[in-house]
């Protein structure tokens, strides 16, 4: 490959109205992730001198949405592409060549951009697709092999319009010519609009070949308009997600109703029911078991671990052979060791829980050090918020918490402590102690329930 250097012009500045959404159209997400942060990541993998991005409708949402230190360029009115990447020419060098590039067009891989590089050499390099409905596309014009101009669907004739090899929009263009060429645009067109495409016949006026290179497959250079193409390519890139972890070894018991909106890391024999939404950086051991319908964020899973339908985990970590829900919810900060029993409607936040200990049923701990091999009784309650503060609860090893029992913090449980059933534990609880704070059950000697009267 010609190891000229390389720039990346990137054009984010439409609105994307059919969206009808406030958000700009780039910033829309496939695989939870900005549309315009997959193709800089894209970008960026070609180690290119610089990467330039156009942005121009909702640039202040784009730019506090990014995560890529690059050249931002503002593009005021939208004009055309060839206008756009001509507001991107003080950033761009005499030498080398630049790759153009699009907001919207999330799946392009780098296998892609590099045949095309390669293909284009020094001269143009131009990605195109032959689709069976060109419908709205640029098409490309061939005089025998050659490639001699791109005609807009708005500007073509009924000859060009049947032409189904079309134009993806991404190019490579040498850098000495940029200058010149979009300088001789012109907007003397259906949509008045500086197109880039008109490059191509210049390039051909110039004496300059134009290396044509159909994309391996539509997907990878598809643009998104509206949700329907949107939901389209999320369902192609989870198709092919969900491909390469059972390639990997993970059982999902199915591929289509799996969605990953992140990473994944995974151990041997993990197997995944129908309907899991994981998101960020989630790693999970060894044979884990995750039931149906449960949403994982952020999570660190040990091994061994079982997660029942329908539990929610986010920012926390579970060590290994934990038994997780039914409807258990794991907040940000919970930390459980090996195994540990969180039940159903079970919440733990920001609570240290020790190995072997049991929140089986209707209970919330929050902020709280839980030691090991304690239980808590159905409906127990750290009661760790006073209105204007969260205080701490501690509770010891092998601690026996009677049902119901709402635990006032800050306070203490000592080891091997236990409260009895319907407790408001207010006062620390010392070292094997039994602590009772409920009122004693009296019985009323001679009452007589009242019966309605027989008639
Ligand atoms: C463009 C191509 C067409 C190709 C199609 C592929 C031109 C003239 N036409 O048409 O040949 O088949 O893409 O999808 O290039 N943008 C800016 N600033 C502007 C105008 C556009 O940043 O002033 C950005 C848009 O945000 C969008 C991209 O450039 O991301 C393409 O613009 P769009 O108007 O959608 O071009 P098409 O008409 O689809
Ligand atoms: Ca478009």
């Amino acid at each position: 490959m010609s190891q000229s250097p390389l720039n990346i012009v990137i054009l984010a500045a439409g609105k994307g109205t059919r969206m009808y959404s406030k958000m700009p159209k780039v910033l829309h997400e496939i695989g939870g992730e900005p549309m315009v942060q997959r193709v800089i990541d894209t970008a960026a993998r070609l180690n290119p001198q610089n990467i330039c991005v156009v942005i121009g409708h909702g640039k202040e949402q784009v730019l506090a949405k990014v995560k890529r230190d690059v050249v931002w360029i503002e593009q005021t009115e939208q004009l055309g592409t060839g206008h756009a990447v001509k507001m991107a020419l003080p950033h761009l060098p005499a030498e080398g060549r630049t790759l153009v590039l699009y907001g919207d067009v999330p799946l392009t891989d780098t296998a892609t951009l590099q045949a095309l590089l390669e293909a284009a050499g020094d001269e143009v390099g131009l990605l195109t697709d032959v689709l069976d409905n060109p419908t709205g596309y640029g098409r490309i014009i061939r005089e025998g092999e050659k490639v001699v101009a791109i005609v807009e669907e708005k500007d073509a004739n009924a000859a060009q319009k049947a032409v189904k090899e079309t134009n993806t929009g991404i190019l490579v263009l040498p850098n000495a010519k940029l200058e010149s060429w979009l300088g001789s645009l012109s907007s003397n067109n259906a949509q008045g609009e500086y197109y880039l495409t008109d490059l191509i016949a210049l390039a051909n006026s110039d004496g300059i070949a134009v290396h044509p290179v159909q994309v391996r497959a539509s997907h990878l250079a598809a643009g998104v308009n509206n949700k329907v193409q949107l939901a389209e390519l999320e369902r192609i890139f989870q198709t092919e997600q969900a491909q390469e972890l059972l390639k990997a070894g993970v059982t999902l018991r199915d591929p289509a109703r799996f969605d990953l909106r992140g990473r994944l890391k995974h151990g041997q024999d993990v197997v995944i029911d129908a309907n899991v939404v994981i998101e960020g950086e989630v790693e999970i051991g060894d044979d884990v078991e995750i039931g149906a319908n449960c949403v994982i964020k952020n999570a660190k899973i040990g091994a061994g671990t079982k997660i029942a339908p329908f539990s929610h985990l986010e920012d926390c970590e579970t060590g290994a052979n934990n038994a997780i829900g039914p409807y258990a919810r794991l907040r940000p900060g919970a930390k459980l060791a090996d195994d540990v029993h969180i039940g159903n409607f079970v919440e733990v936040k920001n609570a240290s829980i020790g190995q072997g200990t049991k929140a089986n049923h209707l209970t919330y701990i929050g902020d709280a050090m839980v030691g090991s091999k304690t239980n808590f009784g159905a409906g127990t309650i750290t009661a760790n918020y006073d209105g204007v503060n969260k205080h701490q609860t501690v509770i010891g090893d092998e601690v026996r918490i009677g049902s119901n029992c709402v635990l006032v913090a800050p306070v203490k449980l000592g080891n091997r402590a236990t409260t009895g059933a319907g407790s408001a534990i207010t006062k620390n609880v010392e070292d094997g102690k039994l602590a009772l704070a409920r009122a004693r059950q009296t019985v009323i000697e001679g009452w007589v329930r009242p019966e309605k009267p027989k008639k």
